[in-house]
Parts: C-alpha cells; structure tokens; sequence
C-alpha cells in the first residue's frame, strides 16, 4: 500500500499550536523548560509553553529536537492533547463561574438574595402555623421542608449569611421539625414560639452596607389565614416518605 506521508516541520507545528494555545488559554504560567536543546532557538519560549502544557512532549527531560520533523501520528497526537485540554479547561471555567457567586455577572445578579427569600420564608411560616394549629400534619411537614428549601437558596445566593442561616435550621426548624413528627400540638406551639424569637434574634444581629441591623424587621405569630383558599384542617394522612 502506498502510503503518502505527511511530514510538516516541527517549529511549524510549535508555532500553529503555541498560536491556538495562546488564543485559547490567555494568560497561563509556564514551567521553566528543561531542555538543552532548544536554548537560543527562536522558538524556544513557544517550546516551553507547549511542554508546559504537557502538548507536545520532548524526548526525553533534556532532548527536544526542535529542527526535526513530524510524522501525521505525532501531529494527531498534539491536536488531540491540544482540544483535550481546551475542553478542560473550557469545563473548569463555566463550572467554576456557575458554583461560585459573582454578582457583576448579570445572571448571578438577578438571583434572589436575602430579602427576596425572607418574603416566602415568612409566607411559609405563616402557612407551618396555621397548618399545624389545624393539626394537618403533612401539610405542616411540607410547609417546613419548603422553608428549609428556600432558606437553601439564601445560602448559595449570599453565603455571607450561611452560617447564621444554618444555626437557625439546626436550632430552631429541626426541633419544630421533631413535634410535627410526633403530631404533638403544645410541643409545636412551644417549638414555633421559639423560631420566631429566632427570626428576631437573627434580624437584630444581621447588618449590612446600609444598617447596622435588622431588628426593625420583627417576626409574630401570624393572627391572619396568609392563604384562606387553602382548607387546612384537611386530614394528612398520604404519609410523608422521609
Ligand atoms: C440569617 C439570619 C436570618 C434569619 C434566621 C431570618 N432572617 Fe429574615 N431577614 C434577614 C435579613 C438579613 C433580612 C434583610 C434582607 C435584605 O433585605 O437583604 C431579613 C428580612 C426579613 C423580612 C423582610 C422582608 C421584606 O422585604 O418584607 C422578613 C419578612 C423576614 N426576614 C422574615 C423572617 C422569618 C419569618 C424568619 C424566621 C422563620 C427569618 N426572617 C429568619 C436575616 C434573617
């Protein structure tokens, strides 16, 4: 079989690569090269990148051979090792723009932040009240683990908050969470009184750039049906799997 060998130079080769590499990757620091070989030549800082990289590959820790040529194998080679690390690269970027808050990207900036949240924590409490005053248990359960859910989204959204966040869960929503489970009525009124004086301790001792605290922001138990076209006193009773 007559096979036509393509053969490019190598410094060409170095020179197409280094260009997509430094298209692609920006600003990158580079391992000082080894190589004996390559010191002086022309291409040498292009080497180092590439080698730095792990692209392309002396032959050994000291032997380049800058001025040889490539066979197609060693070309597909580098092509491959050069979009393996592109794509790498590229996942590590959105991963990492996706897993940590950055609010001067605008879809970051438009994700609900405390306040937003604290408006359906409310909501939710308010309806955990009246759920559990009518003994509908399930109800009341759904109405907590929906509060616990939307505090979540505080926590991703303003981690600054995250801590105080989860001491108010484990303090004050997990014991409610236990009278709910054990349908015992005086012991949710009690759990329920003590999440509210666990708002108010929160909101006074929470600041921001504009206050000092937020103890203007006082919690009550909620006198008011916040859903009245909600029947509460529905029996539970469709068992909760948890
Ligand atoms: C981590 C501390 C913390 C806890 C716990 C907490 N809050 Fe808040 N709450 C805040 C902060 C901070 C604000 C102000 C938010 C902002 O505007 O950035 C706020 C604001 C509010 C607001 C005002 C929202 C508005 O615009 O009307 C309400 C209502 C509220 N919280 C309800 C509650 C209720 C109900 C609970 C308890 C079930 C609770 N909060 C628990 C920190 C907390």
């Amino acid at each position: 079989m007559n096979v036509k060998k393509l053969v490019m130079s190598k410094k060409l080769l170095v020179l197409l690569i280094a260009t997509v590499c430094l298209l692609l990757l920006g600003t990158t620091a580079y391992a000082a090269s080894t190589f004996t070989d390559t010191v002086g030549h022309w291409a040498q800082p292009l080497i180092e990148k590439v080698a730095a990289l792990g692209i392309m590959e002396g032959h050994n820790p000291t032997t380049f051979g800058p001025d040889e040529n490539v066979t197609r194998a060693q070309l597909a080679a580098t092509e491959a090792r050069a979009y393996d690390k592109q794509a790498a690269d590229t996942t590590k970027l959105v991963n990492d723009k996706l897993s940590t808050v950055d609010r001067t990207l605008a879809l970051w900036n438009i994700q609900p932040g405390l306040g937003t949240v604290m408006i359906e924590y409310g909501n939710r409490m308010a309806r955990l009240w009246f759920a559990g005053n009518a003994g509908n248990w399930d109800m009341a359960q759904y109405q907590l683990d929906e509060m616990v859910e939307i505090q979540e989204v505080g926590e991703t959204t303003r981690p600054a908050r995250k801590a105080m966040l989860k001491a108010f869960e484990d303090s004050f929503l997990t014991p409610l969470g236990t009278t709910i489970a054990a349908q015992d009525k005086p012991a949710f009124t009690t759990a329920f009184n003590n999440m509210i004086a666990g708002c108010n301790g929160c909101h006074a001792a929470s600041a921001s750039a504009d206050w000092n605290s937020y103890q203007f922001v006082k919690i009550q138990k909620p006198t008011n049906d916040p859903a009245d076209y909600i029947q509460w006193n529905t029996p539970g009773g469709t068992g909760n799997k948890k």
